[in-house]
């Protein structure tokens, strides 16, 4: 595996791929891996010939309260983790060489409307943070196909809709949510919990399940539902930002017939813990 911090280098290397007709596939990341990013790698195996995998920690998707300086970094770790994994290509930028003038005074890409709701609401400018970032990397990159995962069920939908909107020749592979034994998705943010708070987290996920065999058994009263989420979680001793039923194509209004997605955000001690469940009918 080969490690470079520039765009330059990057273009270099994925030029020799495309000319000798090797597809690419591209996995995002903010570093401080763990087996739900290994996964993606996996998933990413069916997709193309090389990998390569960017660890950077955007800026402009932390809002000025949030975890911005904290966020944990560990990239020799990460570095070895890739390398095991079969990766061929581990890009690490520095903060200048994606936003030259600056993440603040930087050209920026939104997906209007659903970058909003659910999550956006809750940390505003946080997904055009992310649109934005995704699209330089797709264009510094531009891969035949990239891996998002599920667990960050509204960021998929909004990078799906941004994709298809700014006419991307890229496939969106989605990859499933990774969970410990007892349910609770693996996220980097689960090292902010104590040993209390991480016994109490996976009611997060028991609380999904609850919703999504209510909605598997044909019940529509989508308010009682999320309402039920919300008592349920806070009887837990979480916050929940939100706890919502919605349409898993595009996160509208939930529908009897149609696709469904439970999603969920809490606080619990110093983190903020997503999660969501697909409902098939
Ligand atoms: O999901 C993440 O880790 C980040 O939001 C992403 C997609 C790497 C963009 O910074």
């Amino acid at each position: 595996m080969h490690t470079v911090t520039t765009i330059a280098e990057v273009r270099a290397r994925v030029r020799l791929w495309r000319e000798a007709g090797q597809r690419t596939v591209f996995v995002p990341t903010m570093g401080n891996l763990h087996a739900g990013h290994l996964s993606l790698i996996e998933a990413a195996r069916a997709h193309g010939d090389h990998f390569i995998a960017s660890i950077f920690v955007n800026p402009m998707q932390f809002g000025p309260n949030e975890d911005f300086a904290h966020y944990p970094r560990t990239p020799q770790r990460d570095e070895q983790m890739l390398r095991d994994a079969g990766c061929d290509l581990m890009f690490m930028p520095d903060v200048a060489e994606i936003y030259p003038h600056g993440s603040q005074r930087a050209t920026r890409v939104e997906v209007p409307g659903l970058s909003s709701i659910l999550c956006g609401e809750f940390r505003p400018g946080h997904f055009e943070g992310v649109t934005t970032v995704v699209a330089k990397l797709f264009h510094i990159v531009q891969p035949d196909a990239a891996v998002f995962g599920e667990k960050d069920f509204q960021q998929l939908t909004i990078i799906r809709r941004m994709v298809t909107e700014l006419c991307m020749p890229i496939e969106i592979v989605a990859a499933p949510t990774v969970r410990d034994a007892d349910g609770l998705a693996l996220s980097s943010r689960n090292q902010y919990l104590s040993a209390e708070e991480r016994a109490q987290a996976p009611i997060i996920y028991r609380t999904l399940q609850a919703a999504s065999r209510r909605l598997s058994a044909g019940e529509e009263d989508y308010t009682g539902i999320e309402r039920c989420g919300i008592d349920t979680l806070e009887r837990a001793g979480l916050r929940p930002d939100y706890f919502a039923v919605r349409c898993a194509q595009d996160l509208s209004a939930p529908e009897p017939a149609r696709h469904l997605v439970v999603l969920t955000a809490a606080r619990l001690g110093k983190a903020r813990l997503i999660d969501n469940l697909q409902v098939r009918r």
